[in-house]
């Protein structure tokens, strides 16, 4: 079913200022990343990019997070020592970032990452004082299935294992059906709002139960085919503290719109 979020009234727009995020993924240049922060002026929303590895210095440098907070996509799940390849939160820690994105889900299907492997890298993050941006979501067979609160519920709890105060922690919903590059076809949908108000509710009453009144101060946002078209829509919504963007941040002009959808 084809939904119209430019005529959705959403809810009315709550929290204040929301966050949201660029997940560039492994595209542009360090040079075209320079000009895109160059571009971006500060708006009531948090900006914040999730950069590949090798952007991070050259962005930090640029004092861009004056104006943006810097977010790497990955961590190592060690602190340190003989793993090749590896990059540690400490490292991240020294190019400035104070956001990391965690478990998505091309990492989670790709690079076989599991909840375990995740949890370890949350614990890293927190050790140094970087915010965890942990993805979560249920892929189509299993929304099918009528099994997403059971996969929400899972993963929500083995990620946090050991995590004491969530305050730091940021989640974000991203239902793999909905994710741009999982669609086949041209007309890309992100969920729809009902879908995207359902499992917040249902991500906050896992917490709660986890946490009690500390789940509170979790911010959960909502990820999968973000657009300029449909963003006003659903960062209205008062359960939605804003939203991780993938292939709609590429563009400045798309993602300068989102930071000012509402
Ligand atoms: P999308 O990607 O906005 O292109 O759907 C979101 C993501 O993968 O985080």
């Amino acid at each position: 079913m084809k939904y119209n979020y430019t005529s959705a009234k959403g809810g009315s727009a709550g929290g204040g200022s929301k966050i949201i995020i660029a997940n560039w993924k492994m595209n542009l240049s360090i040079k075209e990343s320079l000009l895109f922060v160059k571009n971006l002026k500060l708006t009531k929303n948090k900006a914040v990019i999730a950069a590949p590895f090798t952007f991070l210095p050259a962005l930090n440098k640029a004092g861009a997070g004056k104006k943006i907070a810097l977010s790497a996509q990955d961590v190592s799940s060690f602190e340190k020592g003989a793993y090749t390849g590896e990059v540690s939160a400490k490292m991240l820690k020294e190019v400035g970032c104070s956001y990391c994105l965690v478990g998505h889900s091309e990492r989670r299907i790709y690079f076989q990452e599991t909840d375990k492997v995740i949890n370890q890298k949350i614990l890293q993050l927190l050790k140094y004082k970087i915010s965890p941006v942990l993805c979560i979501g249920e892929n189509a067979s299993q929304r099918r299935n009528k099994a997403t609160k059971n996969v929400l519920k899972k993963q929500l709890i083995l990620a946090l294992k050991s995590v004491k105060d969530p305050a730091k922690i940021l989640i974000a919903y991203e239902p793999i059906w909905a994710i741009s590059t999982f669609q086949k076809g041209k007309n890309k949908q992100a969920a729809q709002l009902s879908d995207i108000t359902a499992a917040h509710l249902y991500i906050k009453s896992v917490l709660k139960d986890i946490y009690g009144a500390k789940a509170a101060k979790v911010k959960i946002l909502y990820g999968g085919t973000v657009n300029p078209q449909n963003a006003k829509a659903i960062l209205s919504l008062k359960e939605v503290a804003g939203a991780l963007v993938g292939g709609a941040s590429l563009k400045f002009s798309s993602f300068n719109a989102i930071i000012r959808a509402i």
